[in-house]
């Protein structure tokens, strides 16, 4: 779904920042060889999510949805000095690319791959966040929500990707499509939710952006 017309699209794009070498090796590979390259976040989100990094210059990032590691890269752009990200994903299959990356980065001290269901590992984290990416299955978008809650730190952020679903949350969800239905709860949850501060950004698919008050 484009929420702005193909040329001025371009526009926007030429007019941001230029995709860094690195990041643009990864998407090109992203596309080459791994199944559903749509999902990585890519140049002018990726440059969106770097700028809010280099706002907030977090500490502590968890992001919940690897893929092949661009958005941690670009998180990791805005990082405070020591700072670290724990990034989790169940698929096992990219652990030597993302790992390769982090590696060509020379980011193997601030990035640190959790492979498993995030479902399971959350709960096992003892650190504090400072910014939180939900970027997973959207069937569990609000459990991670309520999980995560609890180890934000009072004015941290959480970032919240593909809220708007192509435009399916504007309609109520057919049956058996969960995913839509969980994401339109989803939005209404955290609009209604008095201990957050929200903005709804139409970037892509739609970027939520969330502060604990
Ligand atoms: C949209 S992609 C993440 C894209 C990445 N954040 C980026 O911007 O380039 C979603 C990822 O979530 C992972 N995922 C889905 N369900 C998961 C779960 N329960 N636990 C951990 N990872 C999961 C998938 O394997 C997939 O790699």
């Amino acid at each position: 779904m484009e929420f702005i017309d193909e040329k001025l699209d371009e526009y926007v794009c030429a007019h941001s920042e230029k995709e860094p070498e690195l990041l643009y090796e990864l998407n090109r590979e992203t596309h080459i060889n791994v199944l559903l390259p749509r999902m990585l976040s890519g140049h002018f989100q990726g440059r969106v999510l770097s700028m809010i990094s280099h706002m907030i210059k977090p500490k502590c990032v968890l992001e919940i949805g690897t893929y092949t590691g661009y958005s941690a890269l670009c998180f990791a752009e805005g990082l405070a000095e020591g700072g670290k990200i724990i990034t989790i994903d169940k698929n096992e299959e990219l652990e030597d690319l993302v790992q390769n990356f982090v590696e060509k980065a020379g980011l193997s001290d601030s990035i640190s791959c959790v492979i498993g269901d995030a479902m399971e590992i959350i709960p096992t984290l003892e650190e504090e966040f400072d910014m939180v990416f939900i970027d997973a299955d959207k069937y569990n978008y609000i459990n991670y929500y309520n999980m995560v809650f609890g180890k934000l730190k009072k004015g941290g952020f959480i970032l919240i990707d593909n809220v708007l679903w192509s435009g399916k949350v504007l309609e109520p969800a057919k049956q058996n499509d969960k995913d839509t239905e969980v994401l339109i709860e989803f939005n209404d949850l955290i609009h209604n939710d008095e201990r957050v501060q929200e903005v709804l950004l139409p970037i892509r698919d739609g970027l939520m952006l969330v502060r604990k008050k």
